[in-house]
């Protein structure tokens, strides 16, 4: 497991706020620091608690840059399963941020191509994130990237896996109306992250867990890349450990 800093946590809510411990710390020791965000269920807990913790007058999140990992393609800022409207509802209109500071991959762009390297040049120009936020699907994907021959660099489109369109099912009508594309960061941008923060709760992760961080360096199992990251903190529940 190498650098790999393993934090268990009670339940979901504890896991919450270890996290948001990390993410006040960052803030405080740079207001207008770069956080890269998922969507998901797993980190919802933190979110509450992030939304709680400005409220309290703890946090300010009024110079905070933000870069999600990722968007379906084809879903337009405003359509209610778009990670964009997503990050609204659950964050970004219950907090401080600034609309132009937060960056989504944009699921309409029509030149793909320039809008993953325009999405990079963002990065890039806020001089790279400070503090990235990661879940991780069944299979190991982070962000959305799938298990592969080789890891995928930069943001890119990619075909989603049935894993995960199955996974993510649940939020939409039916199994047709899950995109079967999206954009994601590549596993180069993560891991050009300075810290990460993995967030993992539930049972059905317990397996995932022990592959990515106690089994082989893989692009099979993409999350296992990140023992090479000089600085992860992974926060998982006593369900999610146990296999441990
Ligand atoms: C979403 C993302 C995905 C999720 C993963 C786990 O932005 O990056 O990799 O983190 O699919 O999702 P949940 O938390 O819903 O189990």
């Amino acid at each position: 497991m190498l650098h790999v800093k393993l934090l268990k946590v009670k339940d979901p809510a504890e896991m919450g706020k270890r996290a948001a411990d990390l993410f006040e710390e960052m803030i405080a020791s740079k207001p207008a620091c770069v956080i890269g965000l998922a969507t998901g269920s797993t980190p919802l807990p933190l979110y509450r608690e992030l939304i709680e913790r400005e409220k309290a007058g703890r946090i300010d999140f009024s110079k905070v840059r933000s870069a999600n990992l990722d968007e379906y393609k084809g879903l337009a800022p405003d359509h209610p399963q778009s990670y964009r409207y997503f990050m609204q509802e659950n964050l970004f209109n219950h907090i401080s941020i600034k609309p132009e500071n937060t960056i989504v991959p944009d699921g309409l762009a029509e030149d793909v191509q320039a809008m993953c390297s325009a999405y990079e040049a963002q990065i890039e120009e806020w001089g790279g994130v400070d503090l990235q936020l990661l879940g991780i699907g069944h299979d190991g994907h982070i962000g959305f990237n799938e298990p592969e021959e080789t890891f995928p660099g930069m943001t890119h489109e990619v075909e989603l896996a049935d894993i995960t369109r199955q996974a993510n099912k649940r939020f939409f009508n039916s199994i047709g109306e899950v995109p079967t594309a999206a954009y994601t960061m590549g596993i180069g941008t993560v891991m050009a992250a300075r810290k990460i923060i993995m967030v993992i709760t539930g049972a059905d992760k317990a397996e995932i867990l022990k592959k990515s961080f106690f089994g082989p360096v893989t692009p099979e199992v993409p999350a296992s890349i990140l023992q090479f990251h000089p600085d992860v903190t992974v926060i998982a529940d006593e369900a999610a450990c146990s296999l441990l």
